[in-house]
């Protein structure tokens, strides 16, 4: 079986033209610019990466950005009032909250604070609750990187078994309500999974979303299935790997996802999606 890269960085990159072309003749248009929020609280480094790249992709397809930064201790009460002016500020149409937040902080709270038709994150219950019902608006960020990434192989995903590990509330749930939704037949494995390898052997589309590296065999991906990767765990060495065995798995898939180069951008040029989606349901 020869098995083909599902190149994110290359179909991210495609999506970003297009979102900028859009956005200038928006503008040309005489309409705003769209414009995204940004709170990061504490100093998680890897958050303060992931928002400076997210404020640098506004940046690079037009729109307006906007980061706050806290410190670790902030209060729930210093967030909801920011989050409140937000909701209020018509030159922002999408507020994201870097998570995780510090453990004193309720993120649910924080998360059904943001105006749902500003949740570009699709994190808020409205949208989740939406993408259950079919009728979703604003979709979770990596869950619709991973679809459009699904699509890119022009393989029909009706019908298909798709197994989830992971159930996290950001990739895992809404993962597989997208999957559903496209007419496959999910299974979503979690820590309490007794047979996971069972599950992944019958499987046409396997999304690992679990945290751990190599946690996926290459001897239990089913000849000709599609595998997306969404784990990117750092090494002691210093390199990044997936939670899939990718030289393994490669041998038996028809579609692979790398690390990284898969993923991972998929998930802020879904953001800019999102924002630009925002901004247009926002009607300014
Ligand atoms: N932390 C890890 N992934 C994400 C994400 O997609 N959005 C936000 N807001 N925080 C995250």
């Amino acid at each position: 079986m020869t098995c083909q890269k599902i190149d994110g960085k290359k179909i991210a990159e495609e999506l970003r033209a297009a979102i900028k072309k859009r956005t200038e003749a928006r503008i040309a248009r005489g309409q705003s610019k769209p414009g995204l929020a940004v709170i990061l609280v504490g100093e998680n480094p890897a958050s303060e990466v992931y928002v400076r790249n997210k404020c640098n992709a506004c940046d690079e397809v037009g729109f307006y950005s906007l980061s706050k930064s806290f410190p670790y201790g902030v209060t729930e009460e210093e967030l909801l009032t920011l989050i409140d002016d937000l909701n209020k500020n018509s030159a922002i149409n999408g507020i994201l909250v870097q998570l995780p937040l510090p453990d004193h902080i309720d993120e649910e709270k924080i998360i059904e604070a943001i105006d749902p038709l500003k949740d570009v994150d699709g994190f808020h219950p409205y949208n989740i609750g939406r993408l259950a019902l079919r009728m979703p608006v604003l979709r979770s960020c990596t869950p619709k990187g991973i679809m459009t990434l699904l699509k890119s192989t022009n393989i029909a995903l009706e019908g298909k078994e798709a197994v989830v590990i992971g159930v996290s509330n950001i990739v895992g749930r809404p993962v597989s309500l997208e999957l559903l939704m496209a007419k496959c037949t999910v299974t979503t494995c979690h820590s309490r999974t007794v047979d996971v390898e069972a599950h992944v052997k019958r499987a046409d589309i396997v999304i690992a979303a679990v945290g751990i590296p190599g946690f996926v065999k290459g001897s239990w991906i089913k000849p000709g299935a599609i595998v997306i990767d969404v784990g990117i765990n750092r090494l002691d060495t210093g390199k990044l790997a997936g939670d899939v065995d990718y030289e393994a798995a490669s041998k038996n898939a028809s579609w692979i996802t790398p690390v990284p180069g898969g993923v991972g951008p998929m998930t802020i040029a879904s953001l800019l999606e999102n924002t630009l989606q925002a901004a247009e349901l926002q009607n300014h």
